[in-house]
């Protein structure tokens, strides 16, 4: 199919503000998918997703799932016997918003921000995911408006579980396995090397959680009358979490490091000359810290990590309560890297807490599902095909960068449909991805957009050749 690439990135710029109006329409949707409380926002956001696609004029399903919907959404392209499929996912869900009071603006009312690094949109789901999916969704809508119909067959796959689990996924697309079979796929949801520097992410960590109460005495308890004569969950909880780590940052759980290697990446990705300073900065710290000997771009890429990510028990509340609470409970992750066994380390971990039961101490473990470390591979046209359509915008040679975040869709991709994915996202290290004032520049959504609307093109070119 012959395309005018010059007129259709004009026509994303000429319609980027309603473009912008559609992304704002999704942010004021709360569709916090971990917490049963929003669940009437989260079937309402796909829904909304579902209206979109259909406006486009694809055959859209919102479909029931066990947990939240999952649109799909298919088009014919141009109508050409060999044009290829294929399937972008996005997903529409977010994390909680937690904690409100540290927004500058309430999380669901998305604002424009100006920057001295340009403008930003400030709101959950900002980057994760919603501006991002967007930008492929606006790429779609731009070339039916400017050609009648896009270049490629498309299917649009978005979940509304992947913040929290992705329980719905797999059994989804074991069932519609058929229906969502696709030459490529394409998921929006990574990040760029930099502000100006585009990048395809070709390897992801895997995580696996657990949460860990240890329960004591029967009830809660008057601090002196019992303080000192009986267990302290707490007392003894943290002092048990703080040995999940040696003084050298290594983490303790049995077995731990058996299935890593140092990935044959390594050498490419410390030549991409990693801003260690600037990354620190956009975490608002001046110091890393983690495993002895290892450089930052390792720490967050390539090693694997244990981190509590809630800890709680006893008194809350404002002011001072003298009591011994009858149990305390940690929320733990570990990332993952490929060859990683995650159930091992899962009952590696159950293990830990096991081997250090406190006397008078009981534990209970919470959490399933876990997800290996993703590697997707580099020689492939498609991806050569993304790469000459990021370097026509950004007017700059794409990087392979790993990523030290997790995308379940990736290996239920590959192990369900037999697809490797093309991790192409426009997020930024300061975007504040699952905190308050998440972001996303105007310049990730804009050149994204133009992006998705170039690499189509090229989609076309590599099937025709
Ligand atoms: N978009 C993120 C993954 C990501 C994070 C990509 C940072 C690039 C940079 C994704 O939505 C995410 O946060 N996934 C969860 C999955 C988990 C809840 C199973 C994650 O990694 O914590
Ligand atoms: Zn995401």
């Amino acid at each position: 199919m012959n395309y005018d690439l010059p007129a259709l990135l004009s026509h994303v710029d000429a319609h980027i503000e309603d473009s912008l109006e559609r992304l704002k329409d999704i942010l004021r949707i709360p569709s916090v998918s971990t917490d049963p409380a929003f669940a009437d926002d989260v079937r309402r956001c796909a829904e909304h997703m579902g209206g979109l696609l259909r406006e486009l004029g694809m055959e859209t399903t919102v479909h029931d799932t066990e947990g939240h919907p999952m649109v799909v959404a298919h088009d014919p392209g141009p109508g050409t016997d060999d044009a290829p499929t294929i399937l972008y996912y996005g997903h529409y869900d977010v994390q909680p918003a937690d904690p409100y009071d540290l927004w500058e603006s309430d999380p669901f009312d998305p604002q424009i921000v100006d920057h001295p690094d340009g403008t930003r949109i400030v709101a959950r789901g900002a980057d994760d995911d919603k501006g991002q999916l967007m930008t492929f969704i606006e790429a779609m809508r731009t070339w039916k408006e400017v050609h009648g119909s896009l270049p490629v067959r498309v299917i649009v796959l978005l979940e509304g579980e992947e913040e929290s689990g992705s329980a719905s996924l797999d059994p989804f697309l074991e069932s519609h396995r058929d229906e969502l079979k696709a030459d490529a796929c394409v998921i929006c949801d990574t990040g760029m090397w930099n502000r100006t520097t585009p990048a395809v992410t070709t390897m992801l960590r895997g995580i696996v959680g657990v949460e860990a109460i240890l329960h004591g005495p029967g009830h809660d308890l008057h601090s002196g009358m019992y303080g000192g004569a009986v267990l302290n969950p707490i007392n003894a909880l943290s002092r048990i979490v703080g040995a999940l780590h040696d003084d050298q940052g290594r983490v303790q759980v049995e077995g731990f490091y058996d299935d890593v290697d140092e990935p044959a990446e390594l050498e490419t990705w410390q030549g991409l000359g990693f801003d260690e300073a600037a990354f620190l900065a956009s975490a608002g710290c001046d110091t890393s810290v983690g495993e002895a000997g290892r450089s930052v771009l390792e720490r967050t890429w390539s090693r694997p990590t244990c981190d509590a990510n809630g800890i709680y028990g006893g008194y809350q509340g404002a002011g001072g309560k003298t009591v011994i609470a009858s149990s305390a409970g940690v929320k733990l992750t570990c990332r993952l890297v490929p060859d990683q066994d995650a159930e091992k380390i899962r009952a590696g971990l159950i293990k830990f807490f096991e081997d250090r039961t406190p006397p008078g101490g009981r534990w209970e473990f919470l959490g399933e599902g876990a997800f290996p470390a993703i590697r997707v591979p580099t020689d492939s046209p498609w991806l050569q095909a993304a790469l000459d359509g990021l370097e026509s915008v950004w007017g700059t040679s794409p990087v392979l960068m790993g990523c030290g975040g997790s995308i379940p869709v990736v290996g239920s991709f590959q192990s369900i449909l037999g697809l490797d994915s093309l991790l192409v996202g426009f997020g930024l290290d300061d975007d504040r991805v699952h905190s308050p004032n998440e972001k996303y520049d105007l310049s990730s959504f804009h050149n994204g957009i133009k992006s998705h609307v170039a690499i189509l093109g090229r989609f076309a070119e590599a099937a025709s050749a």
